[in-house]
């Protein structure tokens, strides 16, 4: 596997790999992998990429002054090892300096879709993502980027992005890649303690009690209180959101002939967790799928 941490070396190596004949896949990436980072390099080869590479990039602009930028965990030569074992390509590992030189100063907001939920709680947090992927996709160019729905939102605020400004790259979006005991995979999972740890799987079942009450027909802020009532005897945690949506819009909705998504946001000690969990319609529930069954949604699918 080739590091670059130039763009030049980056473009050097995409631009090799496509004159060879390669689909070019693009997984970006904050690093301190796991499984669900990996599965989208998967993702992105299943998806006819000869050629993958991934970014590691803790990016300054999607952290608020109170976030854990600082202390995000970090640990590149596992990284790197892990990323070699799943045959990547190309990693690119730029400086901040050259991803953000000095003087910067244009910015990407995707209006309406980044603005409830996250958008709400984490001010310039899409302006930041928004602009770092817009950047990478401008330095990588590649055919295919992967995401994954562990984080929804960002899905389609990045969805919406390459739709408004007609970014040439096809998304493709990977399930949520659980740990055992139903929690979702993350980064910031290493920051839990072990009495926290034990407790985090009671988020997903939360989410699951609310994914249950609409299946049982009732309205969204009953399935709203369900999935408080769920976390209640369990103190340790502080609900953030806990919420029924529109997975076009992440806007509360009576609506039950689309899929739903229940989503939602936990602290637990100095931890914030989030996740998600998608509700297909009431109407065709017959065609319900397995929860984990659905390996990726295009773009066209999901809006
Ligand atoms: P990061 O949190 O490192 O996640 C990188 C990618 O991995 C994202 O697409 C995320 O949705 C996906 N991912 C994380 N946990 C996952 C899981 N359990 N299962 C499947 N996919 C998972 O998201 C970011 O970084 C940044 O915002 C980034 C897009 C790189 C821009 O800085």
């Amino acid at each position: 596997m080739r590091i670059c941490r130039s763009i030049e070396e980056i473009r050097d190596a995409v631009v090799a790999a496509r004159r060879g004949g390669a689909r070019v896949g693009f997984v970006p990436t904050m690093g301190f992998l796991h499984e669900g980072h990996l599965s989208l390099v998967d993702l992105a080869r299943a998806s006819g990429c000869g050629f993958v590479a991934v970014s590691i990039f803790v990016n300054p602009t999607q952290f608020g002054p109170n976030e854990d930028f600082a202390r995000y965990p970090r640990d590149e030569a596992r990284d790197i090892g892990l990323l070699e074992a799943r045959g990547v390509d190309v990693l690119f590992l730029p400086p901040v300096e050259v991803v953000y030189p000095a003087g910067h100063t244009t910015r990407v907001t995707v209006a309406g879709v980044s603005e409830p939920l996250e958008g709400e709680r984490r001010p310039g947090h899409f302006e930041g993502v928004a602009t770092v992927v817009l950047k990478l996709f401008n330095v990588v160019q590649p055919d295919v980027a992967a995401f994954g729905h562990k984080d929804a939102q960002q899905c389609a605020v990045i969805a919406r992005m390459v739709r408004d400004l007609d970014v040439p790259v096809e998304l493709v979006f990977a399930e949520t890649t659980r740990e055992r005991d139903g929690l979702a995979m993350s980064s910031r999972n290493a920051y839990l303690a072990a009495e926290e740890r034990a407790q985090a799987p009671r988020f997903r079942e939360a989410l699951d009690a609310g994914v249950a009450a609409i299946r049982r027909g009732a309205s969204t802020a009953e399935a709203e209180a369900a999935m408080v009532a769920s976390l209640a005897s369990h103190p340790a945690f502080e609900i953030d959101y806990l919420r029924i949506v529109d997975p076009g819009t992440f806007r509360t909705t009576e609506e039950r002939d689309r899929e739903l998504l229940a989503v939602g946001a936990v602290r637990l000690g100095r931890t914030r967790l989030i996740d998600n969990l998608r509700i297909k319609p009431l109407a065709t529930e017959a065609s319900v799928q397995p929860r984990e069954a659905v390996q990726s949604r295009s773009n066209e699918e999901r809006s």
